[in-house]
């Protein structure tokens, strides 16, 4: 299975790992072994010592790094071996390490080849000028490919059907959807005008199932990092008497069957109030965990290991951004697969005394 490498993604929200802490977790099937030191810097290696491959996760943090659990070699944020109890301490014991970079509140990390772009990173600011109580995040280990989660951001169709009961009013459905496509990534935008809302908005904006203009936009980016803005207003009324959501949501493959899914939400209205804040939260983390969650299970268990394409889905007009989304994906694969962009490399062969 390939994936596009050159390329952030998250590992981790920041604060997953305190100072003095690991955090051990497969992204893009490599085992990794993700440390903050004590001064708050954070490392990621490949867990996996290359004296005889035990998981450096299993070792413990040590001023200097991390010292490996079955014979003592000591390794740094790098890499580098700098601690070896048998022996010298040889340039090819060393370990892969992978450059991180904290932001957005969350760990991004690089995992090809390639050297790290930091212009590449996706601009997620919302999430810096929100205040505290306008803002929450989650994560959750989820079965299924992580282009399934991608799917189902890039079509918002769904919501009038998974999620009748609040987010979804029937709008999306009616309303066609425009899709355009940059470099970087592949925008939908849905308006809809004089169209019901969702119960939940509904609710917020006192509409009493009066009608609402309605937009929605979602925003893309290579590999899997997807910025949503949802409001609604009283038809005819300007949108800043309104409300604007505005979301992320974004996938980083464990492995060919397993996600890391990350979300994050803020909005517009009641910026001060914690309680609505942690009310919200908790919606939104149910929506997903008891509705979206068990649908891609479920539909990933149904296809039964077999790919996508291979099952030759029948598509529809609101297919047209998830398409557009794995076309780029493949391309991008394709790209890195020509630039010679390879696999985790094989451990250095240690020469040891
Ligand atoms: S396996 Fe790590 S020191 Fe031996
Ligand atoms: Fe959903």
């Amino acid at each position: 299975v390939n994936y596009v490498k050159n390329a952030w993604y998250i590992a981790a929200w920041g604060d997953a790992i305190a100072p003095g802490k690991m955090l051990a977790r497969t992204l893009l099937d490599v085992p990794v072994l993700l440390w903050r030191a004590m001064d708050g810097t954070l490392a990621a290696l490949h867990d996996r010592c290359p004296h005889r491959f035990a998981p450096l996760s299993l070792g413990k943090l040590t001023e200097g790094g991390v010292q490996c659990g079955y014979h003592g070699l000591s390794f740094d944020g790098l890499g580098h071996c700098v601690g070896n109890p048998h022996g010298p301490l040889a340039a090819a014991l060393r370990v892969r390490s992978f450059t991180v970079h904290e932001k957005h509140h969350a760990i991004w990390i690089w995992m090809g080849e390639a050297r790290a772009d930091l212009s590449t990173l996706p601009d997620l600011a919302f999430i810096d000028v929100a205040p505290a109580t306008a803002f929450s995040k989650g994560y959750l280990h989820s079965r299924g490919n992580y282009q399934f989660y991608t799917d189902n951001i890039m079509d918002l169709s769904h919501a009038d059907y998974l999620h009748p009961n609040s987010i979804g009013g029937g709008a999306m459905t009616r309303t066609k959807a425009r899709v355009e496509e940059d470099e970087q990534g592949v925008s939908i935008t849905w308006l809809a005008t004089n169209e019901s809302l969702g119960p939940m908005m509904d609710a917020v904006l006192n509409l009493n199932g009066a009608p609402a203009d309605i937009w929605t936009e979602v925003h893309w980016r290579l590999p899997g990092v997807m910025r949503l803005v949802h409001g609604g207003v009283a038809a005819g009324r300007p949108r800043y008497e309104g409300v604007n959501n505005i979301n992320l949501h974004a996938v980083t493959p464990e492995t060919p069957t397993t996600t890391h899914y990350f979300f994050a939400a803020t909005r517009t209205i009641n910026l001060h109030d914690a309680a609505f804040n942690e009310q919200f939260a908790n919606t939104r983390q149910r929506i997903f965990a008891t509705e979206d969650k068990p649908m891609i299970e479920a539909q990933h268990d149904r296809m039964g290991g077999r790919e996508f394409w291979d099952l030759q889905p029948i598509l529809f007009g609101i297919d047209h951004g998830v398409v557009r989304v794995r076309r780029k994906l493949e391309k991008q694969i394709v790209h890195e697969t020509n630039q010679g962009a390879t696999e985790c490399p094989s451990p250095a062969i240690a020469t040891n005394k």
